[in-house]
């Protein structure tokens, strides 16, 4: 069936792509962890230790780290055999055929542009906090949506602009801004494990594990260990944006593995000793607060250090959203370029290499939406969007190693097929413990973009007319 044509691995397009490769292993690994460490660690610590999990938080992230593991190793196995920009659409592609591709696209371009606009929203509220701190208090009307009694926020709406503008300058520009802004938030971090070492209190680990492991609170939310990994799983989003790099990448087939698993593992790392310090210097039900590590730092009276997370914490969300625009930008390159979407997308500026057109949309919707809805509680819905891609990625694993056993891989899952079924698991597992109102939300985007397959894709795709 047309629906389910495949792509062959090696795409004659990376070729001639008009992206410049110039990105090395280390710059991928910054991506990486530029993509990574954000709103998870700085704010959703917080809340899920305060409503979830209590102080074995730090389990919840070792339970969602290793379901992330799993994962970044399919994924570098298929960057590297595979490669392309498209990531997970790409991959799905050509293991499982067209119509896969499609949703996992779909469901990527949610993933990328609701996590890039969300983001921006918690940028904005800390924006706003060191402009008062500054005696420049921007009246509510610019700093509110409509619905939450203001015009726009500007703040979180202009943020992205700035970013749509490095963005188009240049991907070799964009990677040097986010290395910089990278070592700002790693040195924040290390100011707060360096003062919160010596402010260690057992007691506040007792009791460690008030929620258990999983549970319904009366109002039927999920709450424990479990429940926690599939939030504070936000935290480790942005790990597989490294592999949208992969036709940027100078040597792709080895560095891409290397930055997927480097930054994951290193992010993993600090997660675990973060989580654990802020849970360890006060008591966790103290945390479900907008910034729980800047505060944390106040109820110890380190008002220095709790100045300085915050501007940490702005840098290290403006990377998030830097990386993220990235990878969607890529992405819908991806897709336009096969045909699925306009081909207006798949332009590239010969000046700065980059895709202008693709770069302005999103800019201009993200912008948009970040502007005017308030998108505070959407991480799940990232997560979700996240999750499926994993399953999938991993799935692919197992597919092309039978499909294609010949295939050249430069990296390759160890054991196989055990950790990508493991993999498949823990990630399945996340989003079965998520809420039921974010699966609702999941099914109709999903809808939605299978509607849009069958009204347009599906005829123009460039593999329309040649044989499955
Ligand atoms: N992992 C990213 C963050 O925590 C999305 O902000």
């Amino acid at each position: 069936m047309g629906m389910f044509r495949t792509k062959t691995t090696a795409p004659d397009e990376l070729h001639e792509t008009g992206l410049k490769r110039c990105l090395s292993a280390f710059d991928l690994t910054l991506l990486g962890i530029g993509a990574i460490i954000g709103t998870g660690i700085f704010v959703l610590t917080g809340i899920a230790a305060a409503t979830q999990s209590g102080p074995a938080v730090v389990l919840s992230f070792v339970v969602a780290g290793f379901a992330c593991a799993f994962a970044a190793l399919a994924y570098a196995e298929l960057a590297s055999a595979v490669g392309g920009c498209g990531s997970a659409y790409g991959y799905s592609y050509v293991a499982f055929g067209e119509i896969v591709a499609w949703i996992i696209g779909w469901d990527l371009i949610l993933e990328y542009a609701v996590s890039v606009a969300a983001v921006a929203n918690g940028w904005a509220g800390y924006f706003d906090n060191a402009m008062k701190a500054m005696g420049f208090e921007l009246p509510d009307l610019l700093t509110k949506a409509p619905e939450a009694g203001g015009l726009i926020n500007l703040p979180a709406a202009a943020i992205i602009l700035v970013l749509m503008g490095l963005l188009i300058l240049g991907v070799r520009e964009s990677a040097r801004t986010n290395t910089a802004m990278v070592f700002v938030k790693l040195l924040t971090i290390a100011v707060f494990v360096g003062v919160a070492m010596f402010n260690v209190n057992p007691e506040h680990w007792q009791p460690f594990m008030p929620f258990g492991w999983f549970d319904h609170a009366p109002d039927g939310k999920p709450v424990g260990v479990l429940a926690g990994a599939s939030i504070v799983f936000f935290a480790y989003v942005g790990f597989d944006a490294v592999s949208t790099a992969t036709e940027e990448a100078r040597n792709p087939q080895r560095d891409v593995p290397i930055g997927i698993i480097a930054s994951l593992v290193f992010c993993t790392l600090v997660y675990i000793l973060v989580s654990g310090l802020l849970t360890g210097i006060v008591p966790y039900t103290e945390l479900n607060v907008a910034s729980p590590v800047a505060h944390a730092l106040q109820l110890l009276g380190y008002n220095w250090a709790s100045a300085l997370v915050a501007t940490g914490v702005i840098a290290g969300l403006t990377t998030v959203m830097l990386v993220l625009y990235y990878g969607l930008t890529r992405i819908i390159f991806a897709m336009s370029r096969d045909g699925l979407l306009s081909p207006l997308f798949s332009k590239v500026s010969p000046k700065t290499h980059t895709p202008v057109r693709v770069i302005v949309v999103c800019g201009v919707l993200m912008s948009l939406l970040a502007g005017l809805i308030p998108l505070g509680e959407l991480a799940e819905l990232v997560n979700i969007g996240t999750l499926a891609a994993f399953v999938l990625v991993c799935f692919g694993v197992v597919v092309l190693r039978i499909r294609q056993p010949h295939l050249h891989r430069p990296f390759k899952n160890p054991l196989n097929p055990v950790f990508p079924i493991l993999g498949m698991l823990s990630c399945g597992a996340l989003m079965a413990f998520l809420p039921a109102i974010t699966w609702l939300r999941f099914v109709v985007w999903l809808l939605i973009g299978i509607i849009i397959y069958f009204a347009y894709s599906y005829r123009h795709s460039k593999l329309a007319g040649k044989a499955a």
